[in-house]
């Protein structure tokens, strides 16, 4: 994993290495596409579950008494509908226990603005470990918007988990939310005019759900 600043975590993997170009291919086919969003997703919450704090337990094994750890906080799933949704499941693969609360943001087409239209989380974001799930972080519009909400309905550690990422979004969520982590698994060189990530990968919810 490198680490270009602070709160910023570019995950360098072979695997995701693969599994980027296979998402960046135009060719891929919709089952495909959704079966390596979720492969990043594991390799994702394999990441940033190191920042996770254990409690250590008494285990009592068939020999004898040991320690053991469970994990000291909850963690709450929040992907922004509808891409987000495609990662929910590589986390809890390996975070099972994880709550999901939904957060339902449109970008504008022409202004590029997010349009908020759902918001349900579990109570439990005031004192858990929150992961907002989003492929995509453009011109983190969106992502600053899922952050604002979760901050004013009183989450506390918040931590931000795309697939590619841009200067321009990372630049723009990080100087509306300095405290935030960000966690990415490519981050591509540029935004076009109508605010696509180049190279990128496209329409992630199309690609994601079939409604190119
Ligand atoms: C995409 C993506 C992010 C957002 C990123 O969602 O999943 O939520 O764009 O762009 P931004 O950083 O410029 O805000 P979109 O609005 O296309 O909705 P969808 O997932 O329903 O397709
Ligand atoms: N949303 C996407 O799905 N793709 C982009 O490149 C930018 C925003």
């Amino acid at each position: 994993m490198s680490n270009n600043t602070d709160n910023f975590f570019l995950i360098d993997h072979p695997l995701i290495k693969r599994d980027i170009s296979i998402l960046r291919d135009e060719n891929t086919p919709q089952e495909l596409f959704r079966a390596v969003v979720k492969r990043i997703s594991i390799i994702l919450a394999n990441e940033i579950s190191r920042e996770f704090q254990v409690t250590r337990i008494d285990v009592r094994t068939p020999l004898e008494l040991t320690v053991g750890h469970v994990l000291s906080q909850s963690v709450v799933l929040v992907p922004v509908l509808r891409a987000g949704l495609g990662m929910v499941a590589g986390f809890l693969e390996i975070i099972p226990e994880s709550k999901v609360g939904h957060i339902g943001l449109q970008r504008d087409e022409v202004t590029l603005k997010p349009v908020e239209y759902y918001f349900k989380t579990p109570k439990e974001i005031i004192d858990s470990v929150v992961i907002i799930l989003d492929p995509m972080l453009a011109t983190g519009g969106s992502a600053s918007e899922a952050v604002k909400f979760l901050k004013e309905r009183g989450a506390k550690k918040i931590i931000f988990a795309c697939i590619v990422a841009c200067p321009e979004g990372v630049t723009n969520l990080t100087s509306n939310h300095p405290d935030l982590k960000i966690f990415c698994a490519a981050f591509d060189r540029q935004l076009n005019n109508k605010g696509y990530i180049l190279p990128g990968l496209g329409d992630a919810g199309d690609r994601t759900f079939g409604t190119l």
